[in-house]
């Protein structure tokens, strides 16, 4: 664009060639000689003469703009319209793949690092993994974990129900009947059942810093014979004590859920504070993690495993709140916020 002004001319020719030159684009809507544009607007008489002058300086800066614009856009590959719903490899032939963005651009967001040291450890403590779906259904969301129909309880989990009545998991619980069902051949076996279900889940919350409408949660599942109490503290412990690399007490107390009787919330020792109390315990020295219990024989049952004969534990806690707790986050929103800038300190 040519500009009637000299001044604004040689000001325009001279930042186009400066921007080129620039890593950070956006620093040329800062230059000093765009400042000094703007500054010289006044020294015009008042008028027509000020007015044509101001309108240049404008059309410079939007000029400037959309340069930067136009260089912070992403860098796409066209590509050809695509049925969404087809399986990737059977849509798109071999030599017609996407450029994917190079993955050194990226990292794994911080939810996902943690699970993975959390699934480390579980591996070494000999846990399979399974992972739990998106949308699922009444049965395993409520009736195979012996919730009655039109149970209060039901609505304690806040659950997203679509018009066609099937539905977002409020929790990986969904999973205990499945993995049952799916290891009851090994149980049988004298291997016994030892699963952990990672798994993002929904629920129609009031949101704050520690409440989300979507997060993920663990879910452990352990059936075979002669299992107890203890041995459900015991394992809570062992994985807590790994993954803080320092001894963990564990606390519980009662609770209720409908599929463990009995059944607790469990709480660790405060990792950072000895118990003593620190900001991050909320100086109550104790971190309430999740809900555990001993697998209700109904739920057993449901899953076809012999109730009299083996017995079991599970428990279930929010991966976002343990992550919290490790880097002394303060608010849960952050997870979903895509901000780089919280991302990146991770
Ligand atoms: C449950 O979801 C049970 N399914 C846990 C369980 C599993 C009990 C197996 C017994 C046996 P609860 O609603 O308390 O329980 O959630 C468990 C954990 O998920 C909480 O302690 C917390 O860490 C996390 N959590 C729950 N709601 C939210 C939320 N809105 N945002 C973030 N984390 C949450």
């Amino acid at each position: 664009m040519a500009y009637a002004h000299r001044e604004i001319e040689t000001a325009a020719k001279k930042l186009k060639e400066r921007f080129d030159k620039l890593d950070d684009k956006r620093a040329i809507l800062r230059a000093p000689e765009l400042t000094a544009l703007y500054e010289q607007i006044k020294t015009f008489p008042a008028g027509k003469p000020r007015a044509d002058f101001g309108q240049e300086v404008n059309a410079l800066k939007t000029e400037l703009e959309d340069l930067v614009r136009q260089s912070l856009a992403p860098r796409r590959t066209p590509l050809a319209p695509i049925d969404v719903t087809a399986p990737f490899d059977v849509n798109t032939p071999a030599d017609k793949h996407p450029a994917f963005l190079p993955a050194k651009d990226g990292s794994r967001h911080p939810v996902t690092q943690e699970l993975r040291t959390v699934l480390d450890i579980f591996y070494r403590m000999g846990f399979n993994a399974e992972e739990s779906p998106e949308i699922d259904d009444d049965y395993h969301m409520f009736t195979s974990l012996n919730f009655p129909p039109d149970h209060p309880a039901r609505d304690d989990y806040d659950t997203f129900i679509t018009e066609e009545g099937l539905i977002a998991p409020a929790h990986t619980s969904t999973m205990q009947n499945r993995v049952m069902k799916k290891y009851k051949p090994d149980l049988e076996a004298g291997q016994g059942i030892h699963v952990v279900i990672p798994g993002r889940v929904f629920r129609n919350e009031d949101l704050d810093a520690r409440h989300e409408h979507t997060f993920y949660q663990l879910e452990g599942v352990y059936v075979d014979e002669g299992i107890n109490a203890g041995h459900l503290v015991a394992t809570i412990k062992a994985w807590l004590s790994t993954y803080f690399h320092k001894e963990v007490k564990i606390k519980i107390q009662p609770f209720y859920f409908p599929f463990t009787e009995p059944s607790f919330e469990f709480a660790a020792s405060c990792p950072f504070c000895d118990e003593k109390g620190c900001n991050i315990c909320s100086y109550t020295g104790w971190i309430e993690l999740g809900g555990c219990g001993m697998i209700n024989p109904n739920v057993l049952k449901q899953a076809g495993i012999d109730s009299q004969k083996y017995t079991g534990f599970a428990w279930g806690f929010g991966i976002e709140r343990l992550v919290m707790l490790k880097y002394n986050i303060e608010d849960i929103r952050h997870f979903e916020s895509a901000n780089l800038k919280f991302l990146r300190q991770l």
